[in-house]
């Protein structure tokens, strides 16, 4: 069937759903409801037998309990004790417990009390790390090293799958043009090359080179899909993305991950142009399995099924169970929504048996795939050993130190020199060793904190500490009080004034200032959008007066998105953007300033002068008043538009220089490949390390293509004189687009601009043709 006729059936399906009567309604749905996989659950006959042959023996409780995920706590009013729906078979998975007894009891009973033997999936966020708590998300994508990154991930599954976990609800690869939104913390940024690149490398970190590679867990690529478009950067807000941009922006990660194999899919929580993620069938089914071949199952996001009704699209839990089982969400999340509502649907003859088992079959297949019927459990034995391993820990350093970006760095700022005497350490959470981890850690392991960091690092000199005022959220986290967290109240703003003057008192008495601004942990992620970018609390004015002792002043950054740095950029010489760096962030640091590594990390997202320029990307399409016409330097009357700092940015110690860009031919048809070749040399006195980086832009066509975009980059190490030559490839994978006239992805007969540089910015040039 042509897809335009397939999305049309899709949509009147949704739109109709709701008016007409119940018998025209199972007319309807079991017209459009897929009779068949939408694809095979996997090529090994083994597989399919074996889920085939289980699929036989189940009863309708247990297959509705395959498409459950519960808590590890005793759930809803009548109090069912999850050790009971596990040994009915009443569960597929557990989330939130990390409880390592806890999953080894429950994993026992599952397998050996239940009825069918069948092995539950434990899910936990493993995002940064397990124990040994890597850099966020954003951090690691600004190292723009995909094999580092497949490294550190693939350590924090070793640590999750001897503790039994087995599943993990990442990579996160929502794209993020918008630094307002709190959730850009956990993804690779606005850029879907890079995001492509990070997504690709993560699943295989966390699942191996295959599903069932022994000391990997299955990873869920989410949130499906849009959700970083949230209007206005609020979040949980709806998405309006046109098709073009989705599936040119918003989905290339996906892709990706669905080509390193990732197992299974989170759907998101918010409505994509107007359909809910979670119960949106031309999403889940039409482009996810069809168009973008997914074979795994999807989960919803916690209680996603539920919000279905909540978002005024479902009219009851019975009515949400039915939509999101029918749009293709195999397990629910948290909601028992399935759990109380599919045996109804299934006895009322609204919901067919049919679309029941082929949501088993996607788990069951899963399980199977992953091998956890042959090995359950984690391995208790070597926990210890494997989670305290000091490779682990040690790498966590090095990965925090290639994640930090210099954003600036006037008359050699930095390195700080290693004889300083003393230095005043000054800033909210610079002693805290917690908030350096940033959001979504597991076990926890001790994090290090800047002035600890300096101390370590520098342990004659005298390091003074002073918190200097106080931030804080106006609005506690929603599950801060479920938890028992409360949230400490905001310093008193006398206090503060204090704080402030003990800064400057401090910073008078030191030979240099190292300033830690930026935000607590809690104000990035989920539940933590922002409406101004500017430096919470007291930290601007703490910032000016520090700057006004005229001392030489560093500022570190300790945050989950750009912020308004607009001010320090004019003030203040030297600016490292540590992002939040994990439990060696602290010792990570004290080696950045005092020049034991050289930063190399670039910004994967473009920075912005004021919030509100948000959302700014680099990869905008060209317009009729470009910044470079002379009679239009800004789009805005009132400041320039173009960003702070540019996608792709980042100093080094060190200077780079590039030269002879060459192409290995003028045109090229559309199923070629040209190679492109870029000479780039270390001219400065430092080893360091370079991220070069190749743009293009299709001149014209039938559409308006970006300014320009991402299309090839590689991390390079080299010594002080060195040289190297690097190349890259543009075929058809870098060159095409989903075109809305042709609805389809095309590369089209035009003219194409070639930049290679260090920032998206790179003014080296060179232009070539396809022909048809
Ligand atoms: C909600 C978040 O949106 C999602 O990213 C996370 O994986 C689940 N909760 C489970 O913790």
């Amino acid at each position: 069937m042509p897809e335009s006729n397939r999305n049309l059936i899709a949509r009147c399906f949704i739109r109709n759903r709701a008016a007409i009567v119940p018998s025209a309604i199972l007319l309807f749905s079991l017209a459009t409801l897929p009779a068949q996989p939408a694809s095979p659950t996997s090529d090994d006959p083994a597989v399919n037998a074996r889920v085939e042959s289980l699929l036989k023996q189940m009863t309708l409780e247990e297959k509705i309990g395959q498409i459950t995920q519960i808590g590890p706590s005793p759930i809803g009013p009548d109090n069912l004790k999850p050790e009971d729906l596990i040994r009915q078979g009443r569960a597929g998975s557990v989330l939130w417990t990390i409880d390592s007894a806890q999953i080894q009891r429950m994993q026992e009973i599952a397998v050996r009390e239940s009825r069918l033997h069948i092995p539950l999936l434990f899910g936990y966020d493993v995002i940064h790390g397990y124990r040994n708590v890597f850099p966020v998300p954003l951090a690691m994508a600004s190292s723009w090293d995909p094999g580092m990154v497949e490294r550190a991930q693939a350590i924090a599954a070793h640590e999750a799958s001897v503790s039994g976990i087995n599943w993990t609800f990442g990579p996160m690869v929502d794209i993020a043009r918008d630094a307002r939104w709190g959730r850009i913390v956990e993804g690779a940024g606005e850029d879907p090359y890079l995001g492509a690149a990070i997504a690709r490398a993560q699943v295989l970190g966390f699942q191996g080179p295959h599903l069932g590679t022994p000391g990997h867990i299955v990873g869920s690529v989410k949130h499906f899909a849009g959700y970083g478009a949230a209007d206005g950067g609020r979040d949980y807000d709806s998405s309006y993305i046109p098709e073009e941009l989705f599936r040119n922006v918003y989905l290339r990660p996906f892709q990706a991950a669905i080509d390193a194999g990732v197992g299974t899919v989170m759907s998101a929580y918010m409505d994509l142009n107007d359909v809910p993620a979670s119960g949106n069938r031309w999403l889940l089914d039409d482009v996810l399995r069809r168009d973008m071949g997914f074979r795994g199952f999807v989960i919803s996001d916690a209680w996603a099924v539920a919000s279905l009704k909540v978002h005024g699209f479902a009219r009851d839990a019975e009515d949400a169970a039915f939509l999101g089982l029918t749009a293709g969400v195999s397990m629910d999340m948290g909601s028992e929504t399935y759990l109380h509502n599919v045996a109804k649907l299934v006895q009322d003859g609204r919901l067919p048996l049919s679309v029941l088992d082929e949501q088993v079959r996607q788990i069951l297949a899963v399980k199977v795939r992953l091998g956890i019927f042959e090995h359950p459990f984690g391995d208790l034995a070597a926990k210890e050993k494997v989670l305290g391993d000091p490779e682990h820990r040690a790498f966590t350093r090095v990965v925090a130190q290639r994640s930090m970006v210099l954003l600036r760095n006037e008359n050699g700022a930095l390195p700080l020199s290693r004889s300083l005497k003393s230095i005043a350490v000054i800033g909210p959470i610079a002693d805290s060793s917690d908030e350096i981890k940033g959001s979504w850690t597991a076990e926890q392991s001790r994090g290090v904190s800047v002035v600890e960091g300096l101390k370590n690092k520098l342990p004659n000199a005298h390091i003074e500490f002073v918190r200097g005022g106080d931030m804080q959220r106006l609005f506690p986290l929603p599950w801060d009080a479920d938890e028992g967290r409360k949230a400490t109240p905001l310093m008193p703003s006398a206090e503060m004034k204090q704080e402030v003057e003990k800064a400057v008192a401090a910073a008078n008495r030191a030979e240099a200032v190292v300033l830690v601004l930026g935000e607590r942990a809690n104000m990035s992620g989920e539940a933590a959008s922002r409406v101004s970018l500017t430096l919470p609390g007291n930290e601007q004015q703490l910032l000016e007066a520090v700057v006004a002792t005229g001392k030489p002043v560093v500022l570190v950054l300790l945050n989950g998105r750009p912020l308004d740095v607009s001010w320090a950029s004019e003030h203040v010489p030297a600016i490292l953007e540590a992002w939040y760096p994990g439990a060696e962030g602290g010792n990570a640091i004290a080696d950045v300033l005092l020049g034991d590594v050289n930063p190399g990390g670039k910004l994967p997202v473009s920075w912005p002068r004021a919030t509100g320029q948000e959302p700014l990307y680099y990869n905008h399409n060209l317009t009729h008043a470009p910044e470079d016409d002379p009679g239009f330097t800004s789009r805005y009357a009132d400041m320039t538009s173009t960003p702070l700092y540019p996608f792709g940015y980042g100093l080094s110690y060190t200077k780079f220089a590039f030269s002879n860009l060459t192409l290995d031919r003028n045109s090229i048809a559309a199923s070629e490949t040209l190679h492109v070749a870029v000479n780039v040399a270390n001219v400065g006195g430092l080893a360091g390390d370079e991220v070069v980086q190749l743009y293009v832009h299709q001149r014209a066509g039938s559409a308006s293509r970006p300014v320009r975009e991402l299309k090839g980059f590689r991390r390079i190490a080299l010594a002080p004189g060195e040289k190297q030559t690097i190349h890259f490839s543009l075929g058809r994978d870098e060159l095409k687009f989903w075109s809305p006239r042709a609805r389809a992805w095309v590369v089209e007969p035009e003219t194409f601009d070639v930049w290679v540089g260090g920032d998206s910015r790179a003014p080296l040039h060179s232009e070539f043709a396809v022909t048809n």
